[in-house]
């Protein structure tokens, strides 16, 4: 499957190394407003190739997008220290209205994988520009928070982060929802889990691992300027779920019409990915306190997201 990368910065390369790497896609395009920049990607991304997958790398214009099955929007301008996500919108808004009609003039038919932050605003305004079904528009969304909660909470119970089922929910973002009272490790709550090998999770494992989370991108950015192995890695899976029609579940950001009260807000669920998209969403098992907290999530981004009509 082609797979095309609008933005051939850190994250949008990061993202071409990855599918590079695990041999998600039988071609990557690069298209950047700095044609220097995608080309000079492309090839350093072409030459990881042969010691990864067959893969075609180049750089194009809108027009080499045309037949590819995923379009990754990784435009737009990136936090800098001690900046929020949601502070981006305006700017990466506008960049949004020029890469879509771009996108949809060469491939109309992609899916769009949205990376940009805000993501899960910027999800909503790929949605509304391209008028694609919100199920064929998806944001990377929590797919990283995701990742960082099963990395900690399996560091301390002892086991792989692909044994622990646990799901950060909402905003990718500050509101974040670290879900606990759904998470897993094998086929136990965590509760349960950890009480049998002997790591319970006090309040201050609980509170150490919500700030090793919500807090990651920050302190990421504060030692190197920004994050992109981590998101990277995180769209190439989200591309694989597509392309191989796995049904995977996925925390995924996607326009979605009632989130606890809150109607027509993008945000991330755990999700079922496959060929067209999103194909199902699924309700977890919250604490009263969670449902809550994913409630201020979603009523953070309605609010934020009504500031640019
Ligand atoms: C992060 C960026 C991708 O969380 O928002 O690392």
């Amino acid at each position: 499957m082609k797979v095309g990368i609008v933005g051939a910065g850190m994250v949008g390369s990061a993202a071409g190394y990855a599918l590079a790497l695990r041999g998600g896609a039988s071609e990557v395009v690069f298209v950047d407003r700095s044609e220097a920049l995608a080309v000079a990607q492309a090839e350093d991304v072409a030459h990881a190739v042969p010691f990864a997958h067959p893969c075609r790398v180049r750089a194009g214009d809108y027009d080499a997008l045309e037949g590819a099955g995923v379009v990754i929007l990784a435009a737009g301008v990136a936090q800098k220290p001690g900046e929020d996500r949601l502070s981006l919108l305006s700017r990466n808004a506008e960049v949004f209205a020029q890469v879509i009609e771009g996108v949809q003039r060469a491939a109309p038919e992609a899916l769009l994988l949205v990376a940009s932050n805000p993501v899960d605003i910027m999800t909503q305004v790929a949605c509304n520009l391209s008028h694609l079904p919100p199920e064929r528009v998806i944001g990377s969304g929590t797919i990283l928070d995701t990742a960082r909660f099963r990395s900690l909470l399996g560091g301390h119970l002892g086991v792989a982060p692909q044994s622990v089922h646990a799901y950060v929910l909402g905003e990718h973002g500050d509101s974040e929802v670290l879900s606990w009272a759904s998470a897993r490790a094998g086929s136990e709550p965590v509760a349960r889990f950890a009480a049998q090998v002997g790591a319970p999770i006090t309040q201050t494992v609980r509170e150490r691992i919500d700030a090793g989370v919500r807090r990651a991108a920050y302190r990421i950015i504060e030692g190197k300027g920004a994050t992109w192995y981590g998101i990277g890695a995180g769209l190439a899976r989200i591309v694989q779920a597509v392309r191989d029609d796995q049904r995977a579940v996925l925390s995924v950001s996607m326009v979605t019409a009632e989130v606890e009260g809150v109607r027509d807000v993008a945000l991330s669920l755990p999700r079922v990915v496959g060929r067209e998209g999103v194909l199902a969403t699924l309700s977890p098992e919250l604490a009263p306190d969670e449902a809550q907290a994913l409630r201020t999530s979603a009523e953070v981004l309605k609010e934020t997201a009504g500031q640019l009509t």
